[in-house]
């Protein structure tokens, strides 16, 4: 089939290289030009385990094309997957869809009859709705809206787009349902589940989703507080939980908490368009679940702050992690980068190191000190934070980097390293809801 996808960013680039690999005609649209020239010529504007080979093979074999403009994506066929951002309104409250808004109004004159715009942005419930109406404003009257949400995680785009865990296809007609199961229809056929719904319930689907991933997350962090004054393992406690096949085990990691594009964003968005429904208290829940959220990056700066002596000013702090989360250079309301950011505005000398996020962390944090090695970052730290849970760092030789540091004091805030190993070799290991914890 031809589809465009509109707005190559982290979702669109993946899905349009994935829509390319599974066989289709592909033409990803973006108005950023630098990024555009970028993927046409075959290269990963940011960092992706999996992409840079999609990208490669799709370029070359002429199924994956980019362009800047909208009008030769309306001419192109019939069917386009709409990607583009929904950030954080700058008030906080809500998501910000110019460019949704944006994009649709570009595309509407340039429409061939009968086209299709299939949705794929966590957006508001409502939108697909509103959308149409604008489509029909726009002097598109023949054109059909559906949503279509994107479940992929970052770090793991590639698999989650190609072995999705299900597929939700909200339409409004048979006609667009039977478009989606055909454009989806080798993930169909390899097993994968596909609901199909009207328009709201599948933009409802994707911020249930998030909510729920970030509650467990924000509950899990609970526990780890009421572990530290119980002077119980949180980890432990996860693990036993988790057995339990009602709960999971997975989303149960305690410590610094969640950041990203997404999760943090969506329940607040969530939560503005539930009050502009007039339910705002059927997920008042969420405010909490933010705030525990945060106070997990309060609690390991005041960790951070007690292992370096009470005192932050002029006390070295070397920081392990920048990204949000590891496999990722993405460093959007990144917990680690806001703890290092926080340490650094209260007198601490930081220096970080992260495997593939330094780039984008000097452009959103210039006033930090960036190490390309972990040795280089822990020289003569008071205090080693691990903040973003690297592999790398798992595999890390604490006996190799006692002679560097000042003194060989850990906070592990992802609960991730090993309590024995690090004390063993002589260090203060110190974590969020473990026992140890100081
Ligand atoms: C999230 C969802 O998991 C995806 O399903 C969704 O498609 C995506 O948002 C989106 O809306 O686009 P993502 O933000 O890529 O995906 O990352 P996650 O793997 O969900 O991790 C989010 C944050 O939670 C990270 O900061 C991670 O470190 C943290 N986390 C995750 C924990 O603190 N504990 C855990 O147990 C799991």
């Amino acid at each position: 089939m031809k589809l465009t996808v509109i707005g190559t960013g982290y979702l669109g680039a993946v899905h349009a290289a994935c829509m390319a690999e599974i066989g289709h005609e592909v033409l990803g649209v973006d108005i950023d030009e630098a990024k555009t020239a970028a993927l046409a010529a075959g290269r990963t504007p940011f960092y992706e385990p999996g992409l840079q080979e999609l990208l490669t093979r799709g370029t070359a074999s002429g199924r994956l094309r980019f362009t800047t403009s909208l009008r030769e994506a309306g001419r192109f066929g019939g069917l386009h997957f709409l990607c583009v951002g929904t950030p954080q309104r700058p008030d906080g409250l809500g998501a910000d869809l110019r460019h949704v808004d944006a994009a649709v109004d570009g595309l509407a004159p340039h429409l061939i009859p009968g086209a299709l715009i299939v949705g794929k942005s966590t957006v508001p419930v409502g939108t697909a709705e509103r959308l149409t109406a604008r489509l029909r404003a726009a002097g598109a009257p023949e054109a059909h809206l559906a949503w279509n949400p994107e479940f992929l995680r970052e770090g793991h785009a590639v698999m989650d787009t190609l072995r999705p865990d299900r597929l939700v296809f909200g339409t409004g007609s048979r006609l667009a349902e039977n478009v989606l199961r055909e454009v989806y229809a080798p993930l169909i056929r390899s097993g994968v589940p596909y609901v199909a719904t009207d328009t709201a319930t599948a933009e409802l689907v994707k911020m249930a989703a998030n909510s729920f991933l970030a509650t467990k997350i924000s509950f899990i962090n609970a526990m780890a507080e009421v572990c530290d004054a119980a002077g119980a393992d949180v980890t432990v406690l996860a693990h036993a939980v988790g057995y339990d096949h009602r709960i999971g085990r997975s989303f149960l990691n305690a410590g610094l908490g969640f950041g990203g594009g997404c999760l943090p964003k969506d329940i607040r968005a969530f939560r503005a368009r539930a009050a502009e429904l007039g339910v705002g208290p059927a997920v008042a829940f969420l405010a909490e679940i933010d705030e525990i959220n945060l106070r997990q990056r309060r609690r390991t700066v005041e960790l951070a702050t007690r292992l370096a002596g009470g005192e932050l000013t002029g006390r070295r702090i070397a920081v392990l992690g920048a990204a949000f989360k590891p496999e990722s250079d993405d460093v959007r309301d990144s917990p680690a980068l806001a703890v290092a950011a926080r340490l650094h505005r209260e007198g601490a000398v930081v220096r970080v190191h992260d495997p593939q996020a330094v780039d984008n962390a000097r452009a959103a944090c210039p006033q930090l000190d960036y190490a390309a090695r972990v040795d280089k970052a822990c020289e003569g730290a008071d205090v080693v934070l691990h903040l973003t849970d690297w592999a790398e760092y798992r595999a890390l030789d604490p006996d190799a980097l006692t002679p560097l540091v000042c003194r060989p004091v850990l906070l592990d805030a992802r609960n991730s390293l090993d309590p024995d190993v690090w004390t063993r070799a002589g260090w203060r290991y110190a974590a969020l809801g473990r026992l140890g914890a100081p």
